[in-house]
């Protein structure tokens, strides 16, 4: 099956290649289950030329094993083309990263395609930011050479997933994610206000099971899991969808409402219960002026989920589909 579909999709380059006005792209990463399905939806989409995948520690501490899930997936899309840098571990592990380019470390190779990439690279974090904060700290100017970053992480009004109010990708790296909210990108939030809210209904899973691409069945099969962890803590069925909802942003910023507010992050020592949560000022009024037009970072708060479905459909569904070994 799985060679079957790496054939079927090794078109994808070739059916990507034929529209103009592409932005280069650069995805952090953790995969991860909804990593993969976002790494599939970047890679499903013309508007956007995924050229790099940066590994982040997150889901696990193991970059390598990371890394061989990364490898998978883009091998799986046949897009073995796309290199996969190393990236921030939270400990020392041999590098075996498979396949993975080990000349440049994630943050250099980030810093280095921001400084000479025309046009600049969107950035998309699917994991803690400690990539992006070592970039930052290669290169101080990386918000204005980059300015685009879309991430997915924290809470504003939504209770958390790792504490009462703190979610895993902000939580597992407040101060990356410090710095990082405070450098001045043009920064789109996927909070858990709007990925919880659009909701994989199992019915919904059915219906990309049932797609005639082999990326379908693909994504219910890697989807089973993650299903049954919701389940046992109470869901009935289905799961929320976290990291897509960072490439949507861009691809659709229509479907949400977004909202720029100032934020800090609280860095609390662990094990303080507010260490990683989100400080966003929501008051307005005149006790709270409007933010300063230096600070970016926007938030959605409402999202048109059935929009969100049809689109994640429509996308999954535009991937080629298996007639070449169908004979
Ligand atoms: C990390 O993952 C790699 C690749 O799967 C594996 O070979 C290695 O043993 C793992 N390291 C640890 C410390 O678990
Ligand atoms: C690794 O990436 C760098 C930067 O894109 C590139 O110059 C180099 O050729 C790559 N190395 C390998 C082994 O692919």
């Amino acid at each position: 099956m799985l060679r079957a579909a790496l054939v079927a999709l090794a078109t994808l380059a070739t059916f990507c290649a034929a529209v103009a006005e592409r932005r280069p792209v650069i995805i952090s990463t953790d995969p991860g289950i909804d990593d993969s399905i976002a790494l599939l939806l970047a890679l499903a989409s013309p508007e956007l030329d995924v050229r790099a995948v940066c590994i982040n520690f997150g889901s696990l501490h193991n970059t390598s094993q990371l890394a061989q899930n990364a490898l998978d997936v883009l091998s799986f899309a046949g897009r073995e083309d796309i290199p996969v840098f190393l990236g921030a571990t939270s400990v020392q592990l041999p590098a075996s990263g498979a396949h993975a380019n080990t000349s440049l470390s994630a943050a250099e190779f980030i810093a280095h395609a921001c400084r000479s990439w025309h046009p600049a690279p969107l950035l998309v974090s699917l994991a803690p930011l400690t990539n992006v904060a070592l970039a930052l700290s290669l290169e101080p100017k990386l918000p204005e050479l980059c300015p685009d970053l879309y991430l997915m992480g924290g809470t504003v009004i939504e209770p958390g997933n790792v504490g009462p109010m703190s979610e895993a990708n902000i939580g597992n790296d407040p101060e990356a994610a410090a710095r990082v909210f405070a450098a001045g990108f043009e920064t789109k939030v996927a909070s858990l206000d709007v990925t919880r809210p659009s909701w994989l209904s199992p019915d919904f899973l059915g219906k990309v099971r049932d797609l005639p691409n082999p990326a379908g069945p693909f994504i219910w099969e890697i989807t089973r899991f993650y299903e049954r962890a919701y389940e046992t803590v109470g869901y009935e069925g289905g799961m929320p969808l976290h990291d897509p909802t960072a490439v949507l942003l861009h691809l659709k910023p229509e479907f949400y409402q977004l909202h720029r507010w100032p934020v800090t992050v609280d860095t609390s020592p662990f094990p303080s219960v507010s260490r990683g949560v989100l400080l966003v000022d929501r008051r307005g009024g005149p006790k709270s002026p409007p933010p300063p037009a230096s600070d970016k970072v926007h938030f959605p708060m409402h999202v048109d989920a059935a929009a969100v479905h049809e689109f994640l459909l429509a996308r999954i569904g535009s991937l080629p589909t298996g007639d070449v070994f169908s004979a």
